[in-house]
Protein backbone atom coordinates (compact mmCIF):
# COMPACT_ATOMS: atom_id res chain seq x y z
CA UNK A 1 0.00 0.00 0.00
CA UNK A 2 3.20 2.41 0.76
CA UNK A 3 3.12 5.31 2.92
CA UNK A 4 1.50 8.53 2.67
CA UNK A 5 2.80 12.13 3.16
CA UNK A 6 -0.04 15.02 2.44
CA UNK A 7 -1.89 12.44 0.78
CA UNK A 8 0.54 11.46 -1.64
CA UNK A 9 1.48 7.61 -1.83
CA UNK A 10 4.68 6.27 -1.99
CA UNK A 11 5.72 3.17 -3.04
CA UNK A 12 9.41 2.61 -1.81
CA UNK A 13 11.68 0.33 -3.67
CA UNK A 14 8.47 -0.69 -6.41
CA UNK A 15 10.74 -1.03 -9.32
CA UNK A 16 13.41 -4.04 -8.21
CA UNK A 17 17.22 -3.05 -9.56
CA UNK A 18 16.34 -5.74 -12.71
CA UNK A 19 13.40 -3.32 -13.54
CA UNK A 20 15.50 -0.40 -12.45
CA UNK A 21 17.90 -1.32 -15.11
CA UNK A 22 15.20 -2.24 -17.88
CA UNK A 23 13.56 0.87 -17.61
CA UNK A 24 16.64 2.79 -18.01
CA UNK A 25 17.34 1.01 -20.95
CA UNK A 26 13.84 1.80 -22.35
CA UNK A 27 14.52 5.53 -21.45
CA UNK A 28 17.97 5.56 -23.64
CA UNK A 29 16.10 4.69 -26.39
CA UNK A 30 13.56 7.38 -25.81
CA UNK A 31 16.36 10.22 -25.58
CA UNK A 32 17.84 8.82 -28.78
CA UNK A 33 14.84 10.10 -30.58
CA UNK A 34 13.71 12.52 -27.91
CA UNK A 35 16.76 14.49 -26.40
CA UNK A 36 17.42 15.91 -23.51
CA UNK A 37 16.76 20.25 -23.29
CA UNK A 38 17.01 22.43 -20.73
CA UNK A 39 14.08 24.53 -21.24
CA UNK A 40 13.80 28.26 -20.35
CA UNK A 41 10.87 29.67 -18.26
CA UNK A 42 8.40 32.41 -19.36
CA UNK A 43 10.87 34.66 -17.36
CA UNK A 44 13.51 33.85 -19.12
CA UNK A 45 15.44 31.57 -16.60
CA UNK A 46 17.13 28.29 -17.93
CA UNK A 47 15.79 25.08 -16.02
CA UNK A 48 18.86 23.20 -14.03
CA UNK A 49 16.55 20.40 -14.73
CA UNK A 50 17.73 18.62 -18.69
CA UNK A 51 13.85 17.34 -20.14
CA UNK A 52 12.49 15.13 -22.71
CA UNK A 53 8.78 12.99 -23.33
CA UNK A 54 7.59 10.31 -24.36
CA UNK A 55 4.11 9.97 -25.14
CA UNK A 56 1.20 11.94 -27.45
CA UNK A 57 2.32 14.89 -26.01
CA UNK A 58 5.51 16.40 -23.90
CA UNK A 59 5.32 19.56 -21.38
CA UNK A 60 7.64 21.83 -22.25
CA UNK A 61 8.23 25.64 -21.12
CA UNK A 62 9.85 28.68 -23.49
CA UNK A 63 9.40 32.27 -23.69
CA UNK A 64 5.44 31.64 -25.06
CA UNK A 65 4.95 29.98 -21.42
CA UNK A 66 3.97 26.39 -20.21
CA UNK A 67 2.33 24.09 -22.02
CA UNK A 68 2.60 20.57 -23.68
CA UNK A 69 2.82 20.42 -27.00
CA UNK A 70 2.84 17.29 -29.58
CA UNK A 71 6.07 17.74 -30.79
CA UNK A 72 9.82 18.01 -29.38
CA UNK A 73 11.38 21.14 -30.02
CA UNK A 74 13.42 19.85 -33.02
CA UNK A 75 10.00 18.75 -34.66
CA UNK A 76 9.79 15.35 -33.91
CA UNK A 77 6.58 13.17 -32.53
CA UNK A 78 7.44 12.33 -28.88
CA UNK A 79 8.50 8.57 -29.09
CA UNK A 80 5.98 6.50 -27.51
CA UNK A 81 5.86 5.60 -23.68
CA UNK A 82 8.13 2.35 -22.78
CA UNK A 83 5.85 -0.47 -22.09
CA UNK A 84 8.05 -0.69 -18.59
CA UNK A 85 6.76 2.30 -17.25
CA UNK A 86 3.13 1.74 -18.47
CA UNK A 87 2.95 -1.53 -16.49
CA UNK A 88 3.88 0.65 -13.45
CA UNK A 89 0.65 3.21 -14.21
CA UNK A 90 -1.45 0.04 -14.92
CA UNK A 91 -0.56 -1.62 -11.62
CA UNK A 92 -0.82 1.97 -9.19
CA UNK A 93 -4.20 3.64 -10.82
CA UNK A 94 -6.07 0.98 -12.66
CA UNK A 95 -8.95 3.29 -12.09
CA UNK A 96 -7.56 6.52 -14.37
CA UNK A 97 -7.10 6.95 -17.74
CA UNK A 98 -4.19 6.04 -19.73
CA UNK A 99 -1.55 8.60 -19.75
CA UNK A 100 -1.25 10.84 -22.17
CA UNK A 101 2.32 12.36 -21.13
CA UNK A 102 5.54 10.72 -19.66
CA UNK A 103 7.69 13.85 -19.05
CA UNK A 104 11.30 12.80 -18.02
CA UNK A 105 13.13 15.14 -16.00
CA UNK A 106 17.33 14.36 -16.13
CA UNK A 107 19.27 15.75 -12.78
CA UNK A 108 22.78 15.57 -12.91
CA UNK A 109 24.60 16.69 -10.15
CA UNK A 110 23.41 20.33 -8.63
CA UNK A 111 20.07 20.49 -10.16
CA UNK A 112 17.05 20.86 -8.48
CA UNK A 113 13.22 21.85 -9.38
CA UNK A 114 11.30 24.67 -7.44
CA UNK A 115 8.24 24.45 -5.92
CA UNK A 116 5.64 24.28 -8.30
CA UNK A 117 1.95 22.91 -9.11
CA UNK A 118 1.36 20.80 -11.76
CA UNK A 119 -1.86 22.37 -13.39
CA UNK A 120 -1.40 22.34 -16.68
CA UNK A 121 -3.80 19.27 -17.39
CA UNK A 122 -7.12 19.30 -18.00
CA UNK A 123 -8.73 16.96 -15.77
CA UNK A 124 -7.29 17.05 -12.13
CA UNK A 125 -9.76 13.74 -10.59
CA UNK A 126 -6.84 12.31 -12.63
CA UNK A 127 -3.15 11.37 -10.54
CA UNK A 128 0.29 12.13 -11.48
CA UNK A 129 2.59 9.14 -11.06
CA UNK A 130 6.28 9.38 -10.37
CA UNK A 131 8.93 7.25 -10.87
CA UNK A 132 12.21 8.22 -9.58
CA UNK A 133 15.98 6.22 -10.96
CA UNK A 134 19.52 6.71 -10.24
CA UNK A 135 20.27 9.16 -7.18
CA UNK A 136 18.45 10.10 -4.07
CA UNK A 137 16.49 13.41 -4.34
CA UNK A 138 14.86 15.33 -1.36
CA UNK A 139 11.35 15.64 -2.55
CA UNK A 140 8.90 18.64 -0.55
CA UNK A 141 5.28 19.38 -0.66
CA UNK A 142 3.14 21.89 0.69
CA UNK A 143 0.15 23.37 0.09
CA UNK A 144 -2.63 24.21 -2.31
CA UNK A 145 -1.60 27.61 -2.07
CA UNK A 146 2.19 28.94 -2.40
CA UNK A 147 4.02 28.79 1.05
CA UNK A 148 2.79 27.58 4.86
CA UNK A 149 4.53 24.33 6.38
CA UNK A 150 5.58 21.45 3.94
CA UNK A 151 7.15 17.65 4.57
CA UNK A 152 9.88 15.95 3.24
CA UNK A 153 10.91 12.76 2.07
CA UNK A 154 13.90 11.37 0.61
CA UNK A 155 13.04 9.62 -2.86
CA UNK A 156 15.16 6.70 -3.81
CA UNK A 157 15.53 4.56 -6.90
CA UNK A 158 13.00 2.25 -7.92
CA UNK A 159 10.45 4.67 -5.35
CA UNK A 160 6.95 5.48 -7.15
CA UNK A 161 4.88 8.22 -5.62
CA UNK A 162 1.23 8.71 -6.52
CA UNK A 163 -0.22 12.07 -6.35
CA UNK A 164 -3.73 11.91 -6.36
CA UNK A 165 -7.26 13.23 -4.77
CA UNK A 166 -6.23 15.71 -2.22
CA UNK A 167 -2.13 16.06 -3.46
CA UNK A 168 -3.15 16.18 -6.66
CA UNK A 169 -2.86 20.02 -6.87
CA UNK A 170 0.17 20.38 -3.91
CA UNK A 171 2.91 22.56 -4.31
CA UNK A 172 6.04 20.09 -4.72
CA UNK A 173 9.76 20.34 -5.45
CA UNK A 174 13.07 18.66 -5.47
CA UNK A 175 15.64 20.70 -2.99
CA UNK A 176 18.96 18.42 -4.34
CA UNK A 177 19.93 15.26 -5.23
CA UNK A 178 22.85 13.30 -3.71
CA UNK A 179 25.60 12.41 -5.88
CA UNK A 180 26.78 8.97 -5.53
CA UNK A 181 23.87 7.52 -3.65
CA UNK A 182 22.61 4.66 -6.03
CA UNK A 183 24.78 2.17 -8.55
CA UNK A 184 21.71 2.74 -11.28
CA UNK A 185 22.98 5.04 -13.56
CA UNK A 186 26.79 4.94 -14.87
CA UNK A 187 27.74 8.87 -14.16
CA UNK A 188 25.82 9.40 -11.40
CA UNK A 189 22.41 11.56 -11.75
CA UNK A 190 18.27 11.05 -11.71
CA UNK A 191 15.94 10.10 -13.87
CA UNK A 192 12.38 11.18 -12.84
CA UNK A 193 9.45 10.36 -15.08
CA UNK A 194 6.09 12.04 -14.45
CA UNK A 195 3.12 9.91 -16.13
CA UNK A 196 -0.03 12.72 -16.59
CA UNK A 197 -2.95 12.51 -18.32
CA UNK A 198 -2.94 15.36 -20.07
CA UNK A 199 -7.05 15.93 -21.73
C1 LIG B 1 8.19 17.22 -10.88
O1 LIG B 1 7.50 17.63 -9.98
O2 LIG B 1 7.95 17.50 -12.06
C2 LIG B 1 9.40 16.37 -10.61
C3 LIG B 1 9.38 15.70 -9.30
C4 LIG B 1 10.60 14.84 -9.10
O3 LIG B 1 11.62 15.08 -9.78
O4 LIG B 1 10.57 13.92 -8.28
FE1 LIG C 1 5.61 18.51 -10.60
Amino acid sequence: MGVTIRGAVLHDGWLDAAAQAAMVEDLRGVLAVAPLVRPVTPSGKRMSVGMSAAGRFGWITDSRGYRYEERHPNGVEWPPIPASVLAVWEALCPEARAPECCLLNWYAEGAKMGMHQDRDEADFDQPVLSISLGDEALFRIGNHTRGGKTESVWLRSGDVLVMGGDARLRYHGIDRVKPGSSPLLPNGGRINLTLRVVT
